[in-house]
């Protein structure tokens, strides 16, 4: 079988390859960039973040994209009364803001419309054509112009009353198509796509393994790979054939290949993707046809897909129709964008669909963000207890004591403990909620302990070992800050960054490594405070308001309209401006 051969190829390279190529789809540009679309791109992102910071030595690559040709492209700018590469261009260019606002670290920004990628697909089709596995048939069947697909009856729906036909997934009409297209032999494919889905962990959540499994458990169906160009003509012609276009998903798959050079020898450093990360509607592209171009084409398919599910809003799935989507932009500016990364990989699992709420977010992004984390901050560089503004050492007799007499210090100690470990085995299976709950948890620890070791009791400055004991408990909670701030990074970047600013922890020291070193790991070390040395200065420029509690009007309205209860209302507001104010 062609994958046995490629298996036994991938363990030879894998020695020398040092590469870890990440992907997220290429978005449609025929509608602005939801907070959907920004998920998939979040979980690539924070992904790669980690490994970065996990695998110094690895050459970790990110891409993504716009997807640029087809029916409902040409359309969606028709509709605007714009030409369509300009409306691409403009769309294209939002994709960009968007990913830039939300700290998206791609290397690399492809768009279908660019040559280089014209350049692939044509050698890409060349080569499928060449080695036998495409041939020209008449083709008959139901296409959805939304979805870019064909359709089985039993994909479809029948409104009786009118006689349209529906997809059942995506609910859009579909329309009766006759034609002369390429075929691609699919069918030949499916015992080595079945092999593929079924080792080494490659479709992840499990459950979405199934879900492929169950589709090639039936006999597949060749696939047409082309279009009339006189239907589709915003699409890539079909080398030697100008009467024909590529199929908009052959064309949109290829562009991992093209962002990493092929066809130029250059492409096979990178190649196979390590990890591609795609939403539950588009497996079926991802866990089938695209193993099987690759196979047919000589290619290794790629290490994993990771899929996800879908955002409802309020339980409803977003559609322009329902005036219910979610624009990443206006949600930044109520949640700030790193709020809306944190609420969007701490609230959301890939396995199944999430619900966004501005009350959810705005309880998550206040108790988590503001309160366990950016309080803490707060109060363990406030003026009043820490007037020298220090990040201080510890005393190796008061942590001793500290350890030994108090309860919450020992639990701080062994959360901090587990931190490393448990954190990493969560972000090498995706799992981010559980990397925020995780860290959340050691806050919580750390939150307890500075309440329980009453640091306020303790007078700063005073002579008689107070001063001693009140900075061991400041450094204590400055170590559980730091420590969280490394293994937030990937998650919340930019903040992360700003705590270790505040922090004034050396770039050098945020790698993973470094959760090795604290109170927790060295209780007895004579530098009490190891891996960060003696006590140093706070960064007086970085503001220690972390993030600001959300007051905003949308979360207070959508309280007013569930419960109706003015009087009460008012209070919860009044209190809350105390608690920011405090
Ligand atoms: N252009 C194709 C992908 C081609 S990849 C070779 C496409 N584009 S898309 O813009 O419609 O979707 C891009 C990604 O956004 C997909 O992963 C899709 O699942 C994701 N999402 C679209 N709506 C979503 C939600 N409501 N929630 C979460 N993700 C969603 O498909």
């Amino acid at each position: 079988m062609i994958i046995r051969r490629i298996k036994c190829l991938k363990y030879l390279g894998t020695r020398y390859n040092s590469s870890h190529y990440v992907t997220t789809p290429i978005f449609y540009v025929n509608a602005a960039p939801h907070i959907g679309h920004l998920y998939s791109a979040v979980i690539a992102d924070a992904h790669c973040r980690y490994q970065r910071l996990r695998y110094p030595e690895l050459d970790v690559r990110l891409c993504t994209g716009t997807d640029e040709h087809g029916t409902k492209i040409q359309q969606a700018a028709s509709l605007h009364g714009v030409p369509v590469a300009k409306y691409c261009d403009d769309i294209s260019q939002r994709y960009r803001e968007v990913f830039s606002s939300a700290s998206i670290q791609q290397d690399d920004f492809i768009r279908t419309t660019e040559d280089r990628h014209k350049r692939a697909v044509a050698n890409f089709w060349r080569t499928l054509y060449t080695r036998g596995h495409i041939y020209s048939a008449a083709y008959s069947g139901w296409y959805c112009v939304s979805d870019e697909t064909f359709l089985t009856d039993s994909q479809l729906r029948l409104d009786e009353a009118t006689g349209t036909r529906y997809s059942l997934e995506s609910g859009h009409p579909v329309e009766w198509t006759e034609e002369t297209n390429y075929m691609f032999r699919l069918s030949q494919f499916q015992d080595d796509v079945r092999h593929w889905v079924k080792t080494e962990a490659r479709i992840r959540p499990a459950k979405f393994e199934k879900i492929l499994l169950d589709t090639l458990s039936e006999p597949l169906p060749d696939v047409s790979v082309s279009r009339p160009s006189n239907r589709v003509h915003w699409a890539i012609p079909v080398p030697d054939d100008d009467s024909q276009t590529v199929y908009v998903w052959l064309d949109a798959l290829v562009n991992y290949l093209s962002s990493v050079g092929y066809p130029d020898e250059k492409f096979s450093v990178h190649w196979p993707p390590a990890q591609q990360v795609i939403g539950k509607d588009i497996l079926k592209f991802h866990g089938i046809y695209w193993p099987a171009f690759l196979l047919a084409a000589g290619l290794e398919p790629p290490g994993q897909l990771y899929v996800h599910s879908h955002w409802t809003v309020d339980g409803q799935k977003m559609s322009k129709s329902k005036h219910n989507v979610v624009d990443p932009l206006k949600a930044a500016q109520q949640y700030t964008m790193e709020g809306l990364r944190y609420f969007l990989l701490r609230e959301g699992v890939a396995h199944s669909d999430g619900n966004y709420s501005h009350v959810k977010a705005q309880r998550i992004l206040n108790s988590e963000l503001a309160d366990t984390l950016g309080n803490l901050l707060s109060r363990a560089s406030a003026k009043s207890l820490n007037p020298g503004q220090i990040y201080p050492s510890t005393s190796a007799e008061h942590l001793a004591d500290l350890l030994r007499s108090l309860d919450a210090a020992k639990r701080l100690q062994d959360s901090l403990l587990q931190l490393s470990e448990r954190c990493a085995s969560h972000y090498e299976c995706n799992h981010f909620h559980l990397v925020a709950d995780t860290t959340m948890a050691a806050l919580h620890a750390a939150n307890n302990f500075f309440e329980s070791s009453k640091p306020w009791t303790l007078k700063a400055g005073a002579p008689d070992g107070n001063q001693a004991r009140l900075e061991t408990i400041i450094a204590m909670t400055m170590n559980a800050l730091r420590l969280s701030g490394i293994v937030l990074q990937p998650i919340i970047p930019q903040l992360a960054n700003r705590l270790l600013d505040k922090l004034s922890v050396p770039t050098a020291q945020r790698g993973w490594n470094y959760l090795a070193e604290s109170f927790a790991t060295s209780p007895n070390s004579s530098n009490s405070n190891p891996g960060f040395g003696e006590s140093r200065q706070l960064d007086g420029q970085t503001s220690a308001l972390l993030f600001q509690r959300i007051l905003e009007e949308t979360a207070a309205k959508e309280v007013k309209e569930q419960k109706p209860q003015p009087a009460k209302r008012s209070k919860s507001k009044k209190k809350e401006r105390r608690e920011t104010m405090s």
